[in-house]
Parts: C-alpha cells; sequence; structure tokens
C-alpha cells in the first residue's frame, strides 16, 4: 500500500505522472471515489506519463474514451452508470482486457466483480482543506 497527500490537482497529476512509469499493457487501474476527488485529473496525469498527447477528459456520456500513448492505448472508462452484465459488456471491457492495453476505471465500485486479479486500486479521498486529496494505491492481495 502507498499512500500520497496532494495539495493541488497539478500534485496529482504530476503523481499520476510519475506512477504511469510503473505501468504495462495489460494493467488496470481502478478508482475509488465519489465525483470531484479528482479521477479524470490523475487519468490526465498518467497519459501524458505514458507519452499520449491526447486531450483528456471526461468520459461520462461516452463511457469509454481512447487515447493513443506511445507505450500502447489506454482506454479510460466511467462505469456510473453501468449496472448490469451487459452493459459491461457493451462498453468493450472485456475485450480491452485481452487486447495488451491499459484500462482506467472510474466507479469501478459498480464493475468490481468483474475486475482481473492484477487490478490495482486507487482511491482518492477529500480532507477539510478544499484542494487536498489523500490518495491511496493498492493491489487486490491487499483489499
Ligand atoms: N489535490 C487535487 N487533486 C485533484 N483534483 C483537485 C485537487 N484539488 C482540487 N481539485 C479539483 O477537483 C476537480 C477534480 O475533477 P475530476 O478529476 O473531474 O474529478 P472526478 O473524475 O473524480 O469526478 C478538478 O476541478 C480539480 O481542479
Ligand atoms: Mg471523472
Amino acid at each position: 500500500m502507498q499512500v500520497f497527500v496532494s495539495n493541488s490537482y497539478k500534485e496529482t497529476e504530476t503523481f499520476a505522472s510519475g506512477f504511469s512509469k510503473n505501468l504495462k499493457p495489460g494493467d488496470v487501474i481502478a478508482f475509488e471515489g465519489s465525483m470531484g476527488m479528482g479521477k479524470t485529473v490523475f487519468t490526465r496525469g498518467i497519459v501524458k506519463g505514458l507519452g499520449g498527447e491526447d486531450v483528456v477528459s471526461s468520459p461520462t456520456f461516452a463511457l469509454v474514451n481512447e487515447y493513443s500513448t506511445p507505450v500502447c492505448p489506454v482506454y479510460h472508462f466511467d462505469m456510473y452508470r453501468v449496472t448490469t452484465y451487459d452493459d459491461l459488456y457493451s462498453t468493450g471491457f472485456f475485450d480491452y482486457l485481452e487486447n495488451g492495453s491499459i484500462l482506467l476505471i472510474e466507479w469501478s465500485e459498480n464493475i468490481y466483480g468483474a475486475l482481473p486479479e492484477n487490478t490495482v486500486f486507487v482511491s482518492i479521498e477529500k480532507g477539510d482543506e478544499e484542494n487536498k486529496r489523500t490518495i491511496t494505491i493498492r493491489t487486490m492481495a491487499e483489499e
């Protein structure tokens, strides 16, 4: 388990860029944390850290955004409205899981049972201060 306290969105982005250096094709990152915690900011840091130049925005309406990076494609999911296996299937989740990409999943709580064993959890919580976030990283084994 690793804990990082961030004091600004920039710090979160920079931390996520550093974190991305350990990622490889096939990795799955499951975010936990409510609206406005910084899950999309963290995703932006990862894509930048991997050398991607695409603009990262919330996939809320599309359910999944694809970004290309020199390492591999990155798929960024928003599972907020995904509640059934059929919903999940239609996002392409199971296909992307098998094709050597990195998967980043917002609202992963909704698809917990479908997450593979190599999933790494990134949970983001807010403290009393507006711009402060506690970011906790742990593996499935540490659940
Ligand atoms: N320390 C911080 N880390 C990340 N975001 C922060 C931080 N402090 C303030 N923010 C703000 O919180 C918001 C997070 O938005 P976003 O990443 O879209 O959240 P989420 O995807 O979790 O709903 C942004 O407006 C960002 O500027
Ligand atoms: Mg988001």
